[in-house]
């Protein structure tokens, strides 16, 4: 090594330019390592039918967009919204859903001890008129909230999902929150996301983490705490929101009353599949279930058809 280059390398680090092999991939090599893009079923009325692939119809050879029935496998999704939005009840509903049909979830809860969680995923079943004890086991729950060196220290968290995986062989992961992973520490988002990100992709996970939005962050944004850095690395987002009607004029725009609280619900963005990308109004029943409802559009136009009978 010459004088000049010691200048921009350190001795240690440096090395001399390989050809690195194994990072290269024909198509067809990479393509028998992909996964099948199918859909996973969420249990929450109204998403399943929001994401799409294309297909080619054998009989007419026309190409075809064919809905995928759930969320696409495999993906890390991140849900994004601000506090009281239904964003713990869109994934305990999507655990409830998945253990009982069988399937093992694993559920770090950040903010709230995992006794508590365990209630509101109950509760979740008891309102989807299923029972909660005949599945009980299959969710693995991390209790992060209560644990500080679990929550504080990245290397213990994976080493116990890691064991997690291997012992039970769970298929789905979510995170609630993953933005309280960094509180504190913003400036690592990205970093630990990343490293989350790619921790869900080796152990061939579909995952959802949940984020916070802070009340200055935009509420249709996918922007929340740690910037744009979640959005930007995972597969997918969806954005929750509410907004207080206090106008005439938002009234008649969301075809409400002055006072109601209205909810919606957004697919930002998804790279795995096609989706839905509009924005439509979600409901949280009394129950305590999320349920997506139609577009804005859509309820205009049902809205205005309704005012001219009258
Ligand atoms: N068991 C329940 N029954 C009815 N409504 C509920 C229940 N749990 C929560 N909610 C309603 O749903 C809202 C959103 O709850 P949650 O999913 O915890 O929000 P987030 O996780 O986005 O902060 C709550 O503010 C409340 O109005
Ligand atoms: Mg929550």
């Amino acid at each position: 090594m010459g004088k000049v280059d010691r200048k921009y390398y350190h001795e240690e680090e440096y090395h001399k330019p390989e050809v690195i092999k194994e990072a290269i991939w024909l198509g067809k090599e990479a393509l028998q390592k992909a996964p099948k893009i199918e859909g996973v079923p969420t249990g929450i009325e109204g998403l399943d039918n929001l994401f799409f692939k294309a297909e080619l119809d054998p009989k007419t050879s026309k190409v075809v967009k064919k809905t995928l029935g759930g969320i696409p496998k495999y993906a890390v999704i991140n849900l994004t919204g601000a506090s009281d939005t239904g964003k713990s009840l869109m994934v305990e509903q999507f655990t409830v859903k998945r253990a009982s049909e069988g399937e093992k979830v694993v559920f770090v809860t950040v903010e709230s001890p995992a006794p508590f969680v365990v209630i509101g995923l109950k509760e979740r079943a008891t309102a989807m008129g299923i029972k909660f004890e005949e599945f009980e086991d299959n969710i693995i729950l991390i209790d992060a909230a209560s644990n500080h060196r679990i929550r504080n220290n990245l290397p213990d968290m994976f080493e116990t999902l890691a064991y997690i995986y291997r012992t039970y062989n769970p298929n789905y992961t979510i995170i609630d929150s993953i933005t309280g992973l960094f509180e504190a520490k913003e400036m690592l988002a990205r970093q630990i996301v990343r490293q989350f990100f790619n921790f869900m992709k080796k152990w061939y996970q579909t995952a959802i983490f949940v984020s916070q939005k802070r009340s200055g962050h935009e509420e249709l944004s996918a922007e929340a705490a740690g910037g744009y850095a979640v959005s930007h690395i995972v597969d997918c987002t969806f954005v929750a929101a509410k907004q207080l009607i206090l106008t005439p004029y938002e009234a008649r725009l969301y075809g409400a009353s002055i006072g109601d609280l209205v909810r919606f619900f957004r697919i930002d963005g998804c790279r795995l599949c096609g989706h839905d990308t509009r924005l439509h109004f979600m409901e949280i029943t009394e129950l305590g279930l999320v349920k997506i409802g139609p577009t804005l559009a859509e309820k205009r136009k049902s809205t205005y058809r309704k005012e001219g009978k009258d």
